[in-house]
Formats: C-alpha cells, structure tokens, sequence
C-alpha cells in the first residue's frame, strides 16, 4: 500500500500541466501520531450528509475492523436524517471477520446528537474524532474548511466544489490538512480499486510507453426528479433536487464524470491546461430539470499535447459506456475491462477481475480507518480531489460558453456560483420564469471572460 504511492510534488499553484496528479498521497508518514485530535480507544465519527452514499458510506466505516462509533448526525432535512438513521440500524456488518459486531452496535446517537439544517455541520463534527462528508458537492468546500478547522481525520465524498471559488477554498484548507497531518479520503474510489491499482502501476512502469491520447466517457440515463411541493421556498426545491443545479451539484460533467477525467489525469501525471467541447439539452429540456445540459463532449489539452476525449450523457435510450482507455507509444490500456493491448490489439495483459477485484467503496474505509486506529498519517487526497473537480468544471465552462477555456484563467478567475446566503428563505441567484423554466447557458452566447 505505502509502496504503491507516489511523493505529491506541487511545483506551481498555477501551471496545470506542471502539477503532478499523484491522486493518493503523499508525505507517507506512518508512525506519526495526532496531536490534534484526541483520538480515543473508541473512534467517533459524525456522518455529514445523510443521503444515498452518506448512508453506505457510514455502514462502510463501521463495517471495518476498527473499534468505530457513530456518535453524531447532521442533515439539511429531518426526514433524510431519520431514514439513514432507520437503515443504518437496520445493516448488518459487512466484515466477516470474527471482530466484526453488528453495524447497529456501533451506532450511539441520541435524540440530541442529530442535527438538522444548514449549521448542524458544526455541532456534529465537534462531537467526533473523524468526519464524513457525503452532502451534495456545493457545500464540501465549507465542510472541509470547518473539519479542517476542528483538526478531524475526513473522508469526504467527491466532487469537492462546484466552482472555481470552492476550489480555491478547498485547496488552501488542504494545505493546512498537511501541515497538520489530518488524513483526507476523498471518494474517487477508482484510487482504491485493485483493478486500476494494478493497470495504472504498469502504465507508470511504462509498459505502454508514453501516454498520447486518451478517451472516457460516463453515458448513460440520467437520474430522479423530485416533484415541485407546495409551500416549498426555491432553496428547498433546488436542495430536494440538488442535481439539476449548478451552485450544488455543478452538472453531470462534475458530479459523475470526475471519476473518469480523474482517471485520465491520474495516468497523465497532471492536469490539461486548456479545454473546447460542445454540449447542450437535447432531451432533457423541462422545468424539471432546471439548468444543466444531458451531455457534454469535451477535448481537455495536457501541456504535452494530449487530447482527452471525453463524453458524459444522460439520454435514455441511447448506447451506454463508463469506462477510460488510453493510448500510449507501446500499446493501450482498457480500464474497465482491464486489459493491456499492443498496438494491433492483441492482449498483452488482462487483470483477473473475477479472482483480484475489491470493492473499493469498502476499501476506501477499510484503509482509513486501519491508519487513523494506528495513528498514522497516509491521506492527503484533497489536492487531487481539487484539481480533478475543477477539470470537470473546466470542461463544463467550455462547453457551456462554446469557447476555448484556459486552465490558468479559469481556476483564478474566482468564479463564485453560491448563493451569498444558506438558509430556507435565501434569495437565489437562479430564479425559474413564469412558466417555471431556469435560465440555461447557451453556447456562444454564455461568457466567463
Ligand atoms: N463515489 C461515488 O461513487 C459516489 C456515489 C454516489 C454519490 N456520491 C457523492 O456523494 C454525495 C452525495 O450524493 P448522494 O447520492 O448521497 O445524494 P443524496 O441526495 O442521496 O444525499 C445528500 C444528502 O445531503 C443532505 N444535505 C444537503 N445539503 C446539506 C447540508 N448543507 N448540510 C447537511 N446535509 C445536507 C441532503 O438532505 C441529503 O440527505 C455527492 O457528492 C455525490 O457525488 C459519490
């Protein structure tokens, strides 16, 4: 584990291309013990975010071998809270090994230990030693920032930020995550998984010989819609359907592409510094589905030249791919099918996925929570999880405008989509019309610069 990792060297806080993308960390420092954060015989940790993946990802860590108590909660809305509660007592533990108790006997969170609303965040973290982070990405930035703040071990869902701002605020607090040894998980769990673990190991090694072009692509359906209720302010609506928003989900392009641009940039070593693409609304054009487009196609530019191609669509009915390939001098990788190609297409290599394969989701926890219980400091994830969010935003800001968006510009540019307030009544900064429709960009007509 500690040998697969790579020292992260941040040569410059602007040249993209200059940067190493070194996802996992860094500073590998085993034996270092927390000055700051007090950690027990007993792990508590606070679940930040009560949803779909705050859910799985909590009876992740306390399906781990690690002597882990739930002791805090906090959700914007009571009823989300109140479910993961239900279902997270309702698991049984997903480690067999004979430490392993049941999910719902790690759990202690009374009554007054459960927080609802927009600043519940803070009274649940101060209760913990470790925090996740699994609301929408709008928020992450400021949740980070407090965690950090607080001195917690995070793991912490991706994407980071949703803007240029948030990406900024993020990558500062991760710097004093460093300098105070506070692990940080962030879940690309592809980082995690053996499969990419052992293709990205041999493309590092050279076995392909230089990366030259690359491809990804996240095409597929789509996801819910939460009808309009009546009395519900615009933040209730636009928070009950985050996805549809850009100031908290930042589009598809970021809240599910980021896997496979990350990936990309993993095997670059690196960020592009510029990107152009094209995308729009072809079918997804209703009130329902507020302001973000149902695909995106994107060349991102690494500063040798390479071209990523890079799709993400949600139509139904089409042809669906999630997968990243490259190219190299010597041969090609195929990374969901894990395979290593020459250049004629013979299979030099292909992973055993039925034999090797993890569940990264777990791993991803299980490897945290072993280095927190042991003191140590191994994580430091948020800077890639930074750099590869804002790719995603980078390339949703090209197509987007229809222009040419250079990295440097683009992630100074303090770009802030928030809104200025978080609370049930806040003024939004996107308003629907009279028939209910939101302003939606318009390539050639949508400016940043
Ligand atoms: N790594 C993966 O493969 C993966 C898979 C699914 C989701 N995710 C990520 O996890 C995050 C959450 O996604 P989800 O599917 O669980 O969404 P979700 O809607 O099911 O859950 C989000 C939860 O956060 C709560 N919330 C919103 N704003 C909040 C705030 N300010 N304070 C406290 N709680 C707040 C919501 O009420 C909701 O319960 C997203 O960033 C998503 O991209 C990652």
């Amino acid at each position: 584990m500690k040998n697969s990792r790579r020292e992260f060297i941040v040569q410059s806080s602007l040249g993209a291309g200059a940067l190493l993308a070194a996802p996992l960390v860094a500073q590998a420092n085993p034996g270092v013990s927390f000055s700051q954060s007090n950690v027990g015989d007993t792990l508590k940790v606070a679940l930040i975010g009560c949803g779909g993946r705050g859910t799985g990802a909590i009876i992740q860590a306390l399906s781990t071998k690690e002597n882990i108590q739930l002791v805090a909660m906090a959700d914007a809305f009571k009823d989300r809270l109140d479910d993961c509660y239900k279902s997270v007592m309702n698991s049984r533990a997903k480690d067999t090994s004979a430490k392993a108790v049941p999910v719902n006997q790690k759990v202690n969170v009374p009554e007054d230990h459960k927080f609802v609303g927009f600043d519940g965040y803070k009274q649940a973290m101060a209760l913990a030693d470790v925090v996740i982070l699994t609301t929408p990405p709008g928020f992450r930035p400021y949740h980070f920032e407090e965690a950090v703040r607080l001195g917690k071990q995070i793991f912490m869902e991706k994407p980071v930020a949703t803007d240029p701002a948030g990406i900024q605020r993020v990558l500062a607090a991760a710097k004093i995550a460093k300098e105070k040894k506070l692990n940080v998980v962030v879940g690309l769990q592809r980082h995690y998984q053996n499969s990419y673990r052992d293709l990205m190991k041999r493309v590092q090694d050279g076995q392909i010989g230089d990366v030259v072009s690359a491809s990804c692509w996240w095409n597929n359906d789509g996801v819910w819609v939460k009808p309009r209720k009546e009395g519900q302010t615009e933040m209730e609506y636009q928070m009950r359907n985050w996805y549809y928003f850009n100031w908290i989900c930042g589009d598809h392009i970021t809240e599910q592409h980021i896997h496979n641009i990350d990936v990309i940039n993993w095997a670059k070593n690196g960020y592009p510094v510029r990107a152009r693409g094209t995308g729009g609304r072809e079918v997804r054009k209703g009130k329902e589905y507020g302001e973000i487009f149902d695909h995106h196609i994107v060349e991102f530019e690494y500063a040798d030249g390479t071209i990523l191609n890079s799709q993400c669509r949600h139509i139904p009915g089409t042809w669906t791919k999630v997968d990243e390939h490259l190219v190299g001098t010597k041969g090609k990788v195929l990374f969901d099918s894990a395979k290593i190609l020459d250049l004629k297409g013979n299979v030099n290599y292909a992973f055993d996925k039925k034999t090797k394969e993890n569940n990264p989701y777990q791993t991803e926890h299980d490897e945290l929570w072993a280095t927190v219980a042991a003191g140590e400091y191994k994580f430091a994830d948020a800077e890639n999880g930074a750099y590869s969010t804002m790719t995603s935003i980078l390339g949703r800001m090209a197509t987007y405008s229809g222009q040419i968006i250079e990295w440097d510009k683009a992630i100074n540019s303090g770009i802030n989509i928030t809104p200025s307030r978080f609370a049930w009544d806040a003024d939004m900064p996107l308003k629907p019309d009279a028939n209910g429709l939101y302003p939606v960009a318009v390539p050639g007509k949508t400016k940043y610069f």
